[in-house]
């Protein structure tokens, strides 16, 4: 047994209020207790993600309200401290990687319901590594689910980010004409999976979209916008065509366009598959490593795009 285990509560980031990003603090919470058909995870690593910002600060409070204090974090990979009653999957000691949507990661400990959201972690794949993977990982997965296939041609609107860095990759062999938005200094390495590259910063993707494909691409998966604002993409999709996102939007657009809304869910059924991907170096994730310590901070700069590389983890 864990000598930590007889303290009853633990260190976490958390969001006591909606507020700026920079009010988050590490304090100490209750330690969860997991109940039946649950685990408890003692956390080596947890993921920073776009949602965690939008949850501590409550730009999503409308759609997704939170309760206060919030443990932030949905990322986390860990060893398994102790197992609720009828769980027979894992054990004491085992090495997981665990989603724990929508909050909860950013812990010493964090109790995950034993399903789909968790999947042992190989000792070939680093527990920082693992940490980078859940949201975006199972995000790709998700859009993979709208088979790109050869002769296709797709808009992809935040070509360079954690999500679409792992998309593209999974989808590489396709055939698909695969379009990505990128910053000029991020362009070489989205050229080296994408089909064109387009300077959302000084081009406008749709126009440019329609110049490259006349007439409009079969699908536009956009990564960036939300709601109404998903129109404006939708306009660079042929007649007929589809807008995929992760965020929530109108079912149709304008000459026909549909809209597909996808989330991590859809991608829970490939989780433990590409968590192997990643552990053979078949999928890649570039992550830079920050101490729990400095986890205000860290998500301060992550916020303001200040951390270099697609993913950031914390380390506990
Ligand atoms: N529903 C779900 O289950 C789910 C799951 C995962 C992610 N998501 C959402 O999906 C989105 C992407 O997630 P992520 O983890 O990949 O985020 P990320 O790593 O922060 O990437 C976002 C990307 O968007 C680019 N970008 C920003 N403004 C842009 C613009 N105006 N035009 C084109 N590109 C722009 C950024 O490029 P620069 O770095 O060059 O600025 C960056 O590459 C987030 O909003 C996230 O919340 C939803």
């Amino acid at each position: 047994m864990n000598p930590d285990m007889n303290r009853t509560a633990m260190k976490a980031l958390t969001a006591m209020q909606y507020g700026p990003i920079d009010t988050v603090s590490i304090t100490e919470v209750p330690r969860p207790v997991p109940g039946p058909g649950q685990v408890l995870v003692r956390v080596a690593a947890a993921g920073l993600n776009p949602l965690d910002v939008k949850l501590a600060t409550g730009v999503m409070k409308d759609v997704m309200p939170v309760e206060h204090p919030l443990v932030l974090g949905v990322d986390a990979a860990g060893t398994i401290e102790a197992v609720g009653e009828g769980v027979t999957r894992f054990a004491p000691g085992d090495q997981v990687v665990a989603l724990t949507y929508p909050a909860g990661a950013i812990a010493e400990y964090t109790v995950v319901n034993d399903g789909p959201t968790i999947v042992p972690r190989s000792s070939s794949l680093p527990v920082e590594t693992a940490a980078a993977l859940p949201t975006p990982l199972l995000m790709a997965a998700a859009l993979t689910t709208i088979k790109p296939a050869a002769g296709q041609s797709i808009l992809l609107l935040g070509g360079d980010g954690a999500v679409a860095s792992f998309f593209l990759q999974m989808v590489a062999r396709s055939g698909a004409r695969i379009i990505a938005t990128a910053k000029p200094e991020h362009a070489p390495r989205v050229a080296a999976l994408a089909s064109d590259v387009i300077d959302y910063t000084s081009i406008d993707p749709v126009k440019q979209t329609l110049h490259l494909v006349p007439g409009g691409v079969d699908m536009v998966i956009d990564l960036v916008n939300a709601g109404p604002g998903l129109a404006t993409t939708a306009a660079a999709a042929r007649d007929g065509g589809r807008l995929i996102s992760p965020h929530g939007g109108p079912p149709t657009f304008d000459r026909g366009v549909t809209a597909t809304y996808l989330g991590v869910e859809e991608g829970l059924d490939q989780f433990a598959e590409r968590v192997n991907e990643v552990a053979s170096g078949e999928l890649t994730v570039r992550a830079t490593t920050r101490p729990f310590t400095q986890a205000r901070q860290t998500l301060t700069d992550f916020a303001a795009g200040r951390i270099q590389g697609r993913r950031t983890v914390l380390t506990l």
